[in-house]
């Protein structure tokens, strides 16, 4: 049994309840033991905090074994802490050589939780930092906290979590191609006409209005596990695996930055609106109600890599949508027609070919991705989590699409919920003589 110390900032909150702690507990069944610190600001005790987890985990846990839950609560104990306060740390203790402090809490909180715990000896070289996404809103608020973190700790000592990484169908894109030279070499500039990268929700913001409206969706989806999933499918096949951060990156600087033709005629922000049944953004909770905020994009994008020259990305992610669905097609010039990666709902793999229909395989999508990274914190396997400069990368590109956006290069289009986005997405790869592809 595998023991380590995990002190979680912010138990309280959404991510905490519905996938941290599942995913802890789902850890502790596989033979991990931790000894969990659960803080937030409300002042509440142990047992009162244990009572609204379980609320929770009984929703989040398939087939809870209430037994099972009963022994890890026993693992848990709850601290009320102000991250703003620094006596409230003096109550932490990280005295195990596996300490894992897990940043469950908004980036401006970041900083001055790395000062108080540092200021009470937390940052020695036993302890790792988890940090949720995302980590600024643009590229000098990401180099700001990064450079104010990294007063405090090492990089050794950092994880920035992306959990699309964490997701083994995710982790794929790359091994499908590494373990299959002959796909490795279809799924390149010589045969590829193109690639879409699909993530579409039938979710809206539901109770997160207060944290997705000063965000977006492409702040909180395209920025970091959109472009992952783009690096992972295009890094090249034979990188040895010590040297995939290091690919990704390059992936991630190769990205051609939009031109102010592109970044008016190639990118597509919408809203959604009532439709469906369902009330349109505007409308939810916490939500500004005359809120600019975009829930779909849609983009074409290019990489300026020799590997890839010629072939167009095309992305798209929204909420509210008709379907669910995480997908990357492949799309050849000629026969055969695609290939199409399916991570959610169900991960499979198809080939289409020309006159006999599809090859579909359906993929075991394995372990919870908080769960897979969470082991991988107590491993100390930095790998699957982003590197300080990949993150700058992703941002350098960003970064001018909501600049055009202040300035309302691209209007902002309702859709309605349920629907598939504006029609101006359609358009997207119509004016290409392409479509988009719904598989599911
Ligand atoms: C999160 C976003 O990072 O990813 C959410 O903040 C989004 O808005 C979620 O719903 C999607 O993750 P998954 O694993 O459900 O596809």
């Amino acid at each position: 049994m595998q023991e380590c110390c995990f002190i979680l900032l912010g138990a309280t909150g959404d991510l905490a309840l519905r996938k941290i702690f599942p995913a802890l507990f789902k850890a502790s069944q596989a033979g991990l033991k931790p000894t969990i610190t659960a803080c937030a600001r409300s002042h509440l005790s142990t047992h009162e905090f244990l009572d609204k987890l379980s609320t929770k985990a009984k929703e989040h846990i398939k087939d809870l074994d209430s037994k099972a839950w009963a022994h890890f609560s026993t693992y848990i104990n709850y601290t009320p802490l102000d991250f703003n306060k620094p006596e409230d740390f003096k109550a932490l203790k990280a005295n195990h050589p596996n300490t894992i402090i897990y940043f469950s809490i908004a980036p401006e909180f970041f900083a001055k939780a790395c000062q108080n715990l540092a200021a009470v000896g937390l940052n020695a070289p036993n302890v790792k930092i988890v940090l949720e996404k995302p980590l600024g809103t643009n590229l000098q608020s990401c180099k700001d906290i990064c450079a104010q973190i990294s007063q405090h700790f090492q990089e050794a000592q950092i994880y920035r979590i992306d959990h699309y990484l964490g997701k083994q169908s995710v982790q794929n894109l790359f091994y499908l191609r590494h373990n299959n030279p002959f796909l490795a070499g279809l799924l390149g500039a010589h045969y590829l006409d193109h690639v879409q990268i699909s993530v579409l929700e039938t979710l809206g913001v539901e109770s997160r209005g207060g944290f997705y409206d000063p965000m977006g969706a492409l702040r909180d989806m395209l920025q970091n596990h959109m472009l992952a999933m783009l690096a992972l499918s295009t890094i090249p096949a034979n990188t040895p695996q010590e040297n995939i951060r290091q690919a990704k990156l390059e992936m991630l600087k190769s990205l051609k930055p939009l031109g102010q033709e592109a970044l008016k005629t190639e990118v597509v922000r919408g809203q959604y609106a009532a439709g469906g049944g369902f009330k349109g953004y505007t409308e939810e909770e916490q939500v500004n109600p005359h809120s600019q905020t975009e829930t779909f994009v849609a983009l074409k994008l290019e990489l300026e890599h020799p590997n890839w020259q010629g072939v167009p990305f095309y992305l798209r992610t929204g909420k509210r949508m008709g379907v669910s669905l995480v997908q990357v097609v492949f799309v050849f010039k000629g026969p055969p027609q695609a290939l199409i990666y399916t991570i959610q709902p169900q991960c499979s793999l198809e080939l289409q070919l020309q006159g006999m229909g599809a090859l579909k395989s359906a993929l075991d999508s394995g372990m919870d991705a908080y769960e897979r990274l969470i082991l991988e914190v107590v491993a100390g396997n930095q790998a699957p989590f982003n590197h300080q400069n990949e993150l700058e990368a992703a941002w350098s590109f960003v970064d001018p699409i909501l600049q055009s956006w202040q300035t309302n290069l691209t209007p902002l289009l309702p859709y309605a919920a349920t629907s598939y986005g504006p029609q101006a997405a359609f358009d997207l790869l119509k004016q290409d003589k392409r479509e988009w592809f719904a598989h599911v």
